[in-house]
């Protein structure tokens, strides 16, 4: 296959990070997607509606002149989040989502939540507005293996989740194992996975190929072969309840470089084309369209999108750099060469 037109995409999972960072990174996304769904782990976190309104005007602020974007808000749970607050979230009708960050879990997230049996009211008001909780799936037992701290989560949390909201929608983010794909194949309607193309792309062998790895260090972390496997079984059979969400996650490249590297792969720069490889590596191209476009809006209850990309066959090599602020990061795969590109 030369070229491939597809519904234009949306990322239902992604970092813009504020200001001037946003501003050299935001443009990747809207160059492809048309809507994302935009995190809300800023410094100080995205805890109310009118914090998720305000950095909403910020990133269309941001938005290089020319391209059309559609910031989609999510709000940050934590321990306090309110009733109201919620409802005051889905009054906006810009705030799609809430995002749960058990503390501790990840990049920003020492804000999230220490005991999910203090966001009942929330979680009661998600589920009676109809607004989805987009879960951060790992337990934060330091005692736990980083490698089982999904899996765990599923027996942990979400399955007592489910059953105590059985009516909440919940995207289980970023999965990253076959025991995530299964739990959500056998789920109810209301339960969906997003996945990244670096999950798609790598196992954990690429954290420390022929040295330590700091640019494929995400959480959560890269699994075992059969585990991204599994996930491309998932993302290229045609199954509605696994879509795309990049978490592309852009830091500067001396905060990865570091004694303390920050978590984080930033692939929006080719935020569908990493995804077309993968899909192209199991000659699935064919189920692309289905899992970037057609059902992430599905399951969020919103239109898909009417306008087409075009992909084309056509080898480059990804950049060692890019602009990033004031400084500059490494994207993810920097260096190698990528056989699909958007057609201008
Ligand atoms: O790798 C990650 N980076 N995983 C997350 O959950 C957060 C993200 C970030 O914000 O940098
Ligand atoms: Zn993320």
């Amino acid at each position: 296959m030369k070229s491939l037109t597809i519904t234009r995409p949306d990322d239902w999972h992604l970092h813009l990070r504020d200001d001037a960072f946003m501003a050299s990174v935001v443009g990747d996304t809207a160059k492809r997607f048309a809507r994302a769904m935009v995190m809300p782990n800023l410094k100080p976190p995205v805890i109310t509606a009118a914090l998720a309104l305000a950095y909403r005007e910020r990133i269309l602020a941001r938005l290089p002149s020319g391209l059309r974007f559609e910031p989609l808000m999510s709000l940050y749970l934590t321990d306090n989040t309110s009733a109201e607050q919620i409802a005051k979230a889905v009054q906006t009708g810009l705030i799609k989502a809430v995002k749960y960050y058990p503390a501790g879990a990840t990049t920003h997230s020492d804000a999230g939540v220490t005991d999910l049996s203090r966001c009942h009211r929330a979680l009661e008001a998600m589920q009676n507005l109809g607004l989805p909780l987009l879960v951060h799936g790992e337990v934060t037992d330091a005692n736990v293996d980083i490698f089982d701290r999904e899996r765990m989560f599923i027996d942990g949390q979400l399955k007592s989740l489910i059953s105590n909201f059985p009516e909440l929608k919940i995207v289980f983010e970023h999965i990253t194992t076959r025991e995530a794909v299964q739990f959500v194949s056998d789920a109810s309607p209301r339960i969906a996975a997003t996945i990244t193309a670096h999950h798609l792309l790598l196992n954990r062998n690429a954290l420390f190929s022929g040295g330590l790895r700091p640019h494929n260090y995400c959480l959560p972390i890269l699994k075992k072969e059969p585990h991204r496997l599994a996930l491309i079984h998932a993302a290229t059979h045609g199954n509605v309840k696994f879509f795309l969400g990049t978490d592309s996650a852009p830091h500067t490249r001396d905060t990865k470089q570091s004694d303390c590297g920050c978590a984080g792969c930033y692939t929006a720069y080719a935020g569908i084309e990493l995804y077309a490889e993968a899909f192209d590596a199991v000659n699935a191209l064919d189920k692309l369209e289905g899992f970037a476009s057609h059902f992430g809006p599905d399951f969020y209850g919103l239109p898909r999108n009417e306008d087409t990309i075009t992909l084309e066959s056509k080898a480059w090599t990804v950049p060692l750099e890019l602009p990033f602020g004031e400084d500059q990061l490494t994207p993810f795969l920097a260096g190698s060469s990528l056989r699909w590109r958007l057609k201008d």
